[in-house]
């Protein structure tokens, strides 16, 4: 019986176009780092290059490197990604000359390379497996991404002969009226052999407009070469999205954030107002949730199932459990939450906080770095700081903890089924006994055993009458 021989499939790797000094966002920072739905540009280019293979993607660097590298070793990790420095930027095919001294030498011949500028972000995975599945099934050499745009502005124009195959690829900036005046660009994103890509970009010469190397140029000398160029439209041009300015930068991040509430949507997240809410790229939500009008969802953040975050609230790198309640203008940051919690209106949680099952925080109530065990309650108007909350505890209207002495943070202790009077001060470092409780008013500066009644203040004394002579005086 004859062996089935079965085509290899080639590996992809991919190269990040990202020296250029994008002096027209106007700001001292990369445009690379500045952040879309809570990452940085230069993180969605990471993971747009990983939607076609796994392998870790290499970034040409040059303007601000130091600072992209740490962003993406944060992110990624120092083993995920290649990078290579280009200085100075003296083009894209200059850009890609260089990523290619890097990575070539272990790469097969028939490999794939897809290059990307690393400020184009809205690239579908569906788009991308439709490049990659073009290209391997007609045995294309190099295929890349058109669009069509009204305003072409500064574009590359893809050319084509009257069969429609593409011809060449000419920059605006070198285009004549004629050709400014076509509507079909190149995209910026392509698959290219790598044997061929290799080959073409030892031969770019520097263009006598720009000065600068072209990587467009290969498509010629392809085409010299008999190989077969793919210019592939994408079906929705608003894919072909750069960011080069902050108006360009602000529509990219509408374009996202509808596509990312569209996929909570198509997951049966109810949004109430979705065009007054804002979910960064990262955030994961659960089933049978209601989010209600103005609401930020940032960061990590992970909303389980059945939880309802109520208008205006912001919720930042924290997790929400099961059938928890956010009432409206809460703010969360970096807390974890148990089930059945119910917060707000108006509570305020801050960087460690940890509640577990059925914790009630109620309005103008402020947590730091505390933890409430299970149905511990703090209801109104108090700050609880480098605190642990026993269960079942409640803390009455009022309650500070004083855990700073202007020098030092100190803690505060409550064990479980803890009774708080109203307006109380709770002097840290102080513990509280099973059980106790403390009478309203009291400024708690000593340890409370178990089972005991704490009450600290001035014997109250009631002149009976006095206040009738009191306004008779008065009135004189
Ligand atoms: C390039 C294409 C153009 C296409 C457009 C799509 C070329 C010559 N032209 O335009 O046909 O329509 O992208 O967006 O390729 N970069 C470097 N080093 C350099 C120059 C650029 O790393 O020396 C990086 C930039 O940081 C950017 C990306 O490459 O991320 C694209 O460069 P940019 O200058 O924005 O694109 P154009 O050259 O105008
Ligand atoms: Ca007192």
């Amino acid at each position: 019986m004859e062996t089935i021989r079965r085509m290899k499939e080639p590996r992809i790797f991919s190269i990040v176009l990202a020296a250029g000094a994008s002096t027209r966002m106007k700001s001292s920072r990369s445009k690379l780092l500045h952040r879309l739905l809570g990452q940085e540009i230069i993180v969605h280019a990471y993971e747009q290059a990983l939607k076609i293979s796994e392998e870790p993607p290499v970034f040409v660097l040059g303007h601000q490197k130091d600072e992209i590298e740490k962003c993406l070793k944060n992110e990624f990790g120092e083993s995920q990604f290649q990078s290579t420095i280009q200085d100075p930027p003296l083009g894209t095919g200059d850009a890609v000359r260089m990523a290619m001294k890097k990575i070539g030498g272990s790469i097969g011949d028939d490999d794939l390379i897809f290059i990307m500028g690393g400020d184009a972000v809205c690239l579908t995975q569906k788009s991308i497996d439709r490049l990659k599945s073009e290209h391997i099934s007609k045995k294309a050499v190099l295929s890349f991404f058109t669009a069509f745009l009204n305003e072409p502005a500064a574009y590359g124009r893809v050319i084509r002969s009257g069969s429609g195959m593409v011809n060449r690829i000419v920059e605006a900036k070198n285009a004549s009226a004629e050709e400014l005046s076509i509507q079909e660009v190149n995209a910026g994103f392509y698959l290219v052999q790598k044997s061929a890509l290799e080959r073409c970009i030892q031969n770019l010469e520097k263009n006598s407009v720009s000065g600068e190397f072209y990587l467009t140029d290969i498509v010629e000398m392809l085409l010299k070469d008999q190989a077969l160029v793919l210019g592939i439209p994408l079906e929705d041009s608003s894919e072909a999205m750069g960011i080069n300015t902050q108006y360009e930068f602000a529509q990219v991040n509408s374009v996202l954030r509808n596509r990312v509430l569209l996929e909570h949507m198509a997951n049966g997240v109810c949004f109430l107002d979705p065009s007054s809410v804002w979910v960064d790229a990262a955030v994961k939500i659960g089933k049978d949730v209601e989010i209600g009008a103005g609401v930020l969802l940032k960061g990590k953040s992970e909303i389980g199932d059945q939880v309802s975050i109520s208008a205006y609230s912001c919720i930042e790198n924290s997790q929400i459990g099961t059938g928890s309640k956010v009432h409206e203008f809460s703010h969360l940051k970096d807390s974890v939450l148990g089930p059945e919690c119910e917060i707000g209106p108006y509570a305020r949680l801050r960087p460690e906080t940890v509640l577990d099952a059925k914790v009630k925080i109620g309005n103008f109530v402020e947590v730091k770095k505390s933890h409430f065990k299970e149905a511990s309650k703090a209801n109104h108007l108090s700050y609880v700081g480098d605190s642990e909350v026993g269960a079942r505890s409640n803390i009455g209207a009022g309650t500070i903890t004083c855990n700073y002495d202007g020098f030092r943070k100190s803690k505060t202790t409550l064990k479980d089924d803890v009774f708080v009077g109203s307006n109380s001060s709770l002097v840290a470092p102080v513990e509280i006994g099973k059980g106790s409780i403390i009478g309203a008013g009291s400024v708690i500066t000593k340890n409370v055993p178990a089972d005991s009644v704490a009450v600290e203040r001035s014997k109250q004394s009631n002149l009976e009458g006095a206040a009738i002579s009191f306004k008779e005086k008065r009135r004189k």
